[in-house]
């Protein structure tokens, strides 16, 4: 059976490409999905991917997931620092995802150091860019195929 992962990106990563290059790089929002699902085709596995600017349809969207997607790969943008309400539904669909942010945000402003989505992640990945994303898939696919023990996870 193939396994279905969701990528859900946040506000304003639609602009990515665009957007302070300087802090996100000069890859297209587009191209980073075509290189995803690319990879997920590879290895087996089906890919869809989402974006929102507005909180309640990413909500929204996490919810509709449930019983029908395996793995959840989401960079909350913004949201990651605030929102109560996207931690809640990921913690109410019970699936398991990776959080992802293109820069450290780690290194970066005070506010952004603090997320409120990693608690109630398996785990975080942050400041190497769309690679970040590839990553997270390949942890999903070992985690899903292998279990959590096995994966070493
Ligand atoms: C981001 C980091 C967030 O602090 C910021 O609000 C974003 C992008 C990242 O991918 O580095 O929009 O999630």
């Amino acid at each position: 059976m193939r396994k279905k992962i969701l990528v859900i990106h946040g506000p304003n990563l639609n602009l990515l490409g665009q957007r302070e290059t300087d802090v996100y790089g000069t890859a297209s929002l587009e191209s980073i999905n075509r290189e995803l699902r690319r990879e997920a085709g590879d290895l087996e596995a089906e890919l869809e991917s989402y974006q929102s600017n507005h909180e309640g349809a990413l909500v929204d969207r996490i919810q509709e997931a449930s019983g029908k997607v395996d793995f959840i790969i989401m960079n909350p943008a913004a949201y990651t620092h605030s929102s109560v309400a996207l931690r809640d539904a990921l913690q109410a669909v019970q699936i398991p995802f990776i959080e992802v942010h293109l820069s450290n945000i780690y290194g970066r402003e005070e506010f952004r150091q603090n997320s409120l989505i990693a608690p109630v992640a398996l785990g975080q990945i942050c400041g190497l860019g769309p690679l970040g994303y590839k990553l997270a898939l390949r942890a999903a696919l070992e985690y899903l195929g292998r279990g959590k023990e096995a994966a070493g996870l």
